[in-house]
């Protein structure tokens, strides 16, 4: 196989400790890089007093990592700056929060020039390049423009933002253009690749695109697909049937008194629609009195990019919302949110996840979203919990036999809480067998051969989406037989 050299601002070594494990993006390629013997480039997560270009290189579980530190400024303008201020707020909906700096935008432009000067001396001719995500955008020109003519993709994590939002950003066009040095442009799912395609078909009329989603402009052609990524499917269910995950399960049942449990995880970010999610809960409570006492919401939220104004933000208005329903509904025995701030070891996560009845995952704009494949992963096949997504995350595309709510609507969010909370068995099995098959089939490895084989040209199979409206959203007579993932639409729009 072709030696396969991945960029991404993080880089986490394969069972590596700490925080950076916990995003999507360095947990799926720890599977992927296992696979492919390459070497995996990027930010070392130190800041230096000057930019020195020195690469550390070390090795583990057969991949090579190659890191580089940052200086301060760097990452103050390119990551807390450009990157997080600027294009996360702004890709996920968030325009009253994106910050338009000219020194972030100078910032951006430096380090992905630093990170293709540094990158040049470790690529030989027949290596493949991927570079991840949004903090890279333009690293795929910078190399062209030092002669790399190797195959070149590109895959954004996040969603793409609709085309009247993505104009806010001062120098849109010139963003965008850098993107046409790839061969290949890849989106989780068809929603953020069509956004792509209406802003190119409007910004660029020159542009020809063809039925295959091929895009020739400037003498190039840029193949577009949504590739949706997956997670390490056997790897997770195994961890949740172990004994370790168990020993988490029965902790957590234990302290539950016989209660029932919804469970969310997530990074602390104002894109995963906490406080909404604290909202929805609290209306459950309000209007079904009858769940007071019978149920028990866990929140996990780790933290993140707590240099950033709007993170700290939400982490007071958080703090103070659970604050407030403890408050209103807790007794002497029993606290009816409890919200934890740290993040735990994959499997007791794994363990947890299969104690909890219903899994809350109700972002309110995700790339994808893997919390919810895990929490599929993790489920008890002869007494599975009920996931409850979000229609806004790009996992609702696979994923429609979940229950997909509305995640601005706390109403909805206490409806489907309550469906979630009375589902018969033979419901939950339904769903859990239409959701397990797509999270099993479409995992990480499935996601990685796609992707290479568009890059290598190769025709790739469509993403298997369900073909028919069940009436109501989903199918509440199906409860003797597993449901085909085809009964379930999703209706993500
Ligand atoms: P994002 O990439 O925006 O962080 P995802 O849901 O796609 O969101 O991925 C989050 C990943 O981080 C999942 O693999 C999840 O298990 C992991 N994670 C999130 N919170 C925690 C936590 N508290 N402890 C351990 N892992 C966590
Ligand atoms: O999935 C989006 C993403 O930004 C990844 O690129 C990243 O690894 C993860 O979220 C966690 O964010 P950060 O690296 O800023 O802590």
């Amino acid at each position: 196989m072709t030696r396969l050299i991945v960029i991404s601002n993080r880089v986490s070594p394969p069972d590596g400790e700490g925080k950076s494990n916990q995003g999507g993006l360095a947990v799926a390629l720890s599977s992927a890089l296992r696979e492919t013997n390459g070497i995996w480039f990027g930010w070392s997560g130190n800041e230096i007093d000057e930019f020195t270009g020195q690469i550390n290189l070390s090795r583990a579980d057969g991949v090579t990592t190659a890191t580089i530190d940052l200086e301060a400024q760097d990452v103050e303008e390119y990551y807390n700056g450009f990157a997080n201020r600027t294009l996360w707020p702004l890709f996920h909906d968030r325009t009253d929060l994106a910050e338009f700096e000219r020194g972030f935008a100078g910032g951006y432009a430096r380090v992905n020039d630093r990170f293709a000067e540094t990158l040049l001396p470790l690529i030989a001719p027949d290596d493949d390049i991927w570079v991840h995500d949004y903090h890279l955008i333009p690293l795929g020109r910078e190399l062209r423009q030092r002669g790399v003519r190797n195959r070149t993709a590109f895959f954004l994590h996040t969603p793409w933002p609709v085309l009247r939002l993505l104009i806010a950003l001062p120098s849109h066009r010139q963003l965008v253009e850098t993107l046409f040095a790839y061969d290949l442009i890849g989106f989780q799912c068809q929603t953020w690749l069509d956004s792509f395609l209406h802003y190119v078909r409007e910004q660029f009329p020159e542009a020809v695109v063809d039925e295959q989603g091929t895009i020739a402009i400037d003498g190039r052609q840029v193949r577009v697909i949504a590739c949706p990524i997956g997670i390490d499917a056997q790897e997770f269910k195994a961890s949740a049937a172990s004994a370790e995950a168990e020993e988490a399960r029965r902790a957590l049942l234990g302290t539950l008194d016989g209660r029932k449990l919804i469970m969310g995880v997530d990074r602390l970010d104002y894109s995963k629609g906490l406080e909404q999610r604290f909202n929805g809960y609290e209306r459950l409570l309000l209007d079904h009195p009858d769940y007071q006492e019978g149920v028990s919401l866990l929140q996990i939220a780790p933290p993140s990019r707590e240099d950033v104004v709007s993170y700290q933000d939400i982490r007071k208005q958080l703090e103070a919302l659970s604050g407030h329903i403890n408050g209103e509904f807790a007794t002497a025995f029993w606290v009816p949110l409890r919200y934890v701030n740290r993040g735990y070891d994959r499997t007791s996560l794994a363990g947890m996840y299969r104690a909890a009845s219903v899994g809350l995952v109700t972002p309110l704009r995700d790339g994808m979203n893997l919390v919810a494949k895990e929490y599929v992963a993790a489920q008890d096949p002869a007494d599975p919990g009920v996931l409850v997504l979000s229609r806004f995350a790009g996992a609702a595309e696979q994923m429609a036999a979940a229950l997909l709510v509305n995640p601005f609507s706390p109403e909805e969010l206490s409806d489907a809480l309550g469906q979630a909370l009375r589902m018969p068995l033979e419901e939950r099995k339904a769903r859990w067998h239409a959701l397990m098959e797509s999270v099993e089939r479409q995992d990480v490895r499935w996601w990685l051969r796609r992707f290479l084989d568009a890059l290598h040209g190769k025709a790739i199979e469509p993403v298997m989406m369900p073909a028919a409206s069940p009436p109501n959203g989903g199918d509440r007579g199906a409860e003797s037989r597993p449901a085909p993932a085809a009964r379930f639409v999703a209706q993500n729009d």
